[in-house]
């Protein structure tokens, strides 16, 4: 296989593990936040810049890169590691998300799902053959299958037909599949459903995937109940295979995700909300357009190692969202961006050295929702 999980230490307490990914662009720490750059960019950032704050694996979205430039395209510069100029790992969705949070009409049938381009409205058609072909042609280190990420709420029958079909998807991507030089993660559904996860879980862990992802969480259902979805389908998942929570990205989710044996996650909040004026910081958010923070001449924060904070204040990062300057953009990004995988090599460090229990503590005892 050309993606391996190679445990490294689990924590005595919790479902927490430490681990290496070997991926054909480098081998990779876990648990790790992987920063999405849904079309080909990771907003506002070079890859320069994502290399120096440590980014390991940043995402790319089929569903996107299909319709605009067009997966042919970016085969013919070399696939997306040549084309946006990114050495280290790249992850794929499949659009198995996209396709159903995105625009408004899709038709879901055993063969694919057809659907509108959220571009120009024009007719488009995702399969598992269609997505595992485009994935192939961008070159990702990881693709993803193709899937259905049910919405929440849906009611029992609904659920067991998409998980089940959700399966028969994931055989036919495996089938699908010509590049013995790329890897490829199934996706764990069964909305939440305990009976359904499980069915999930045991269905997608006996295919020849590298890697199993959950999804259908982090859907608008209260943490609670994602976390409890976590506890009873991790048990049926490999020791020996990297676990990937998708779409999961608030420093609280991502600890109680670690707790409960999960090593990969990613999410748009860091980048999104920071171009809302929102940093992200250990005691929760910061809103750096407000009005206290005029003459604060320290950084975000203090300890921070990030490019922002060793050379910029407060007031000069408020100033830049008052006067609507695109550098604003880029500072709290870069901050963000940073503060998350500094976050995951703590953590890491804590699974490691046996004091990742005092870890969760201390962050619960500073950290306001
Ligand atoms: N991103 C967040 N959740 C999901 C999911 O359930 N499926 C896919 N393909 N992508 C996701
Ligand atoms: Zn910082």
């Amino acid at each position: 296989m050309v993606i391996n999980y190679e445990l490294i230490a689990q924590d005595s307490k919790t479902g927490a593990r430490a681990g290496l990914l070997h991926t054909p662009h480098g081998t990779f720490t876990t648990p790790m936040f992987m920063p999405v750059g849904t079309r080909a960019t990771v907003k506002t950032l070079s890859p320069d810049e994502l290399t120096m704050m440590g980014a390991q694996i940043i995402l790319g979205n089929t569903y996107h890169l299909f319709l605009r430039p067009g997966t042919e395209l970016i085969k013919e510069a070399g696939g997306l590691h040549g084309f946006m100029n990114w050495k280290k790992g790249i992850l794929t969705d499949s659009g198995g998300f996209q396709v159903f949070s995105l625009g408004n009409t899709r038709t879901i049938k055993e063969e694919g799902v057809y659907f509108r381009s959220i571009l120009d409205g024009s007719k488009q058609f995702l399969s598992p053959e269609v997505a595992t072909k485009a994935q192939e042609d961008l070159g990702s280190d990881i693709a993803m299958a193709f899937d259905e990420c049910i919405p929440y709420p849906a009611d029992y029958n609904y659920a067991k037909k998409s998980t089940e079909r959700t399966t028969r998807w994931a055989e036919r991507c495996i089938k699908a599949r010509t590049r013995s030089d790329r890897g490829m993660f199934g996706i764990v559904q069964g909305g939440m459903y305990k009976d359904l996860r499980k069915q999930s879980a045991l269905e997608i862990a006996s295919l020849p995937f590298d890697g199993i992802a959950i999804g259908g969480l982090s859907v608008g259902e209260p943490h609670d109940i994602m976390y409890e979805v976590l506890e009873y389908t991790t048990p049926y998942l490999p020791v020996n295979k990297a676990r990937y929570l998708m779409g999961v990205g608030t420093p609280d989710c991502l600890l109680e995700g670690v707790t409960r044996g999960i090593d990969m996650f990613d999410c748009v909040f860091p980048t999104r909300v920071a171009r809302n004026g929102m940093a992200m910081v250990h005691t929760g958010r910061m809103n750096m357009k407000n009005k206290k923070y005029e003459k604060d001449f320290s950084p975000i924060e203090e300890e921070c190692q990030c490019y922002t904070c060793k050379n910029f204040t407060r007031a000069y990062i408020r100033h830049l969202y008052k006067a609507e300057e695109l550098l604003a953009f880029r500072l709290v990004t870069i901050h963000n961006l940073f503060f998350l995988l500094q976050f995951m090599r703590d953590m890491r460090a804590s699974i490691i050295n046996g004091s990742f229990t005092v870890f969760r503590e201390n962050f619960w005892a500073e950290y306001a929702k």
